[in-house]
C-alpha cells in the first residue's frame, strides 16, 4: 500500500477524494439522463412524456427498489431516437467525469431498450462510440463500450442482440448483464456468454445487488466473469468473500445506487468498508448517477463521511479501479503512476 503521512488532516480528505485520478467501471450511459437532457431531447424528436416539467419527472425519483427505478429509467430512455441523442449524452456524462478527475471510464449501454423502439443498433453504437473518441480527444479521458443484456428477456433475444452487434464488434470490449435481478439468475445466460467468451468479449455481470450470493457463485462459475457487478449481497457467504478475495475478483460497488433503492438503510450501514478490508478489490462507481444523486465524487466523499474511511481506504480504492479495468497493462502503469504522484503532492 502507498504510504501517507500518518498526519493527513480528515479535513483534506475530500480534497483527496476530488484529485485523485480513478477510473469507473460501472455506470449505465442511459442513468446519467439528466432530467433537462430528457426534455431537451423529448422536445427534438417531438417524444411526449408523462410528465409535466423537470420538476415533475424529479419528483418521481423516489425508489422502493430496483425494479421501481427500472420502470422510470426505461421510459427516460424513449427520448434517444438519433445517433446524435445517444452522443450528447455520452458526452455530457464526459465532462462530469472528467471535472470528478475520472481518466477512465467503461460504460454499459442497454441497446435492447432501443431496438425495441425502432431505433438501430447502428445508430445506438455509433453515437457512443464518437463519444468516447472524442471524449479522450478533448477531455483526456479514455473511454471503452460495455454492452449488456437486459435479463429479464430470453437467453435467444440477446443472442439475436448479439449478431446485431456483430459489425460493430471493434467497437465494444466487453458484455454485461443487468436490469431486473431476481427470478433471471445469471445461468439463463450460459450459452450467450460462452459465445461471448469465444469472440474474446470481456464479461462482466450485475450480482448479489438484490439478488442471493447463489448469483455471485454462478456468474464467476457458469458465466466465467471478471468482475462482478455490485456483489455487495457477498458478505452474507464467508466462503464467497474468500473466493473473491483469493481471484481478486473485482467489485463494482456503487454506494449511492445502494442507498436510493433501499439495498441498505442508510449510507453509515453501507457494507464498503467491511469488503476492503476482508480485502476484497472493491470499487467505487456512480451506476445511474442522474437518477441517484451524485456522480463519482459524490459517492466518494458522502460515503467516506458516512463510513469512515481515511486516505489508505481512498488509494486502495483508485488503485483497484485501475487494475481492474480493462485497459492494458501498459496503460494501466501509467494511470498508476499519476494516481501515485497524486498522493506524493498530498505529502508535502
Ligand atoms: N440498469 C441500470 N441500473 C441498474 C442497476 N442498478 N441494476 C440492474 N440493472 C440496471
Ligand atoms: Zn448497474
Amino acid at each position: 500500500m502507498h504510504s501517507l503521512p500518518p498526519t493527513l488532516s480528515p479535513a483534506r480528505l475530500p480534497a483527496l477524494l476530488q484529485a485523485m485520478p480513478k477510473a469507473e467501471l460501472h455506470i449505465h450511459i442511459e442513468g446519467s439522463l439528466e432530467p433537462e437532457l430528457i426534455f431537451a431531447l423529448a422536445q427534438r424528436n417531438g417524444v411526449s412524456l408523462p410528465y409535466a416539467d423537470v420538476e415533475a419527472l424529479r419528483s418521481a425519483y423516489a425508489f422502493t427498489n430496483l425494479q421501481s427505478f427500472l420502470d422510470i429509467y426505461y421510459a427516460g430512455a424513449s427520448v434517444l431516437i438519433q445517433e446524435q441523442d445517444f452522443y450528447d449524452m455520452a458526452q455530457a456524462y464526459f465532462v462530469k467525469a472528467a471535472a470528478d478527475n475520472v481518466v477512465h471510464a467503461e460504460l454499459f449501454f442497454d441497446p435492447q431498450t432501443h431496438t425495441a423502439r425502432g431505433v438501430s443498433m447502428e445508430t445506438v453504437i455509433n453515437g457512443l462510440h464518437r463519444a468516447c473518441v472524442d471524449a479522450e480527444k478533448e477531455l483526456g479521458v479514455s473511454a471503452s463500450l460495455i454492452m449488456c443484456f437486459l435479463r429479464h428477456l430470453s437467453e435467444k433475444e440477446a443472442f439475436e442482440t448479439l449478431e446485431q452487434a456483430l459489425p460493430y464488434r471493434d467497437k465494444i470490449i466487453g458484455i454485461g448483464l443487468d436490469s431486473g435481478e431476481v427470478g433471471n439468475p445469471p445461468e439463463k445466460f450460459a450459452r450467450v456468454f460462452a459465445r461471448c467468451r469465444e469472440l474474446g468479449l470481456r464479461l462482466v455481470a450485475h450480482a448479489g445487488e438484490e439478488g442471493p450470493p447463489e448469483y455471485i457463485w454462478t456468474a464467476l462459475d457458469v458465466l466465467k466473469v471478471e468482475r462482478i457487478d455490485h456483489g455487495v449481497q457477498a458478505i452474507k457467504d464467508a466462503a464467497l468473500m474468500q473466493r473473491l478475495a483469493k481471484d481478486r475478483i473485482a467489485l463494482t460497488v456503487c454506494p449511492l445506487s445502494n442507498l436510493k433503492l433501499c439495498v441498505f438503510p442508510d449510507l453509515a450501514q453501507h457494507n464498503l468498508r467491511q469488503l476492503l478490508d476482508a480485502g476484497l478489490a472493491a470499487t467505487v462507481n456512480s451506476d445511474d448517477p442522474a437518477y441517484f444523486g451524485g456522480y463519482m465524487n459524490a459517492n466518494f466523499t458522502q460515503t467516506f463521511a458516512a463510513v469512515g474511511m481515511d486516505a489508505h481506504h481512498a488509494y486502495t480504492l483508485a488503485r483497484n479501479s485501475f487494475e481492474a479495468s480493462f485497459i492494458d497493462d501498459a496503460g494501466k502503469s501509467r494511470y498508476i503512476d499519476r494516481l501515485n504522484d497524486c498522493f506524493e503532492g498530498f505529502r508535502r
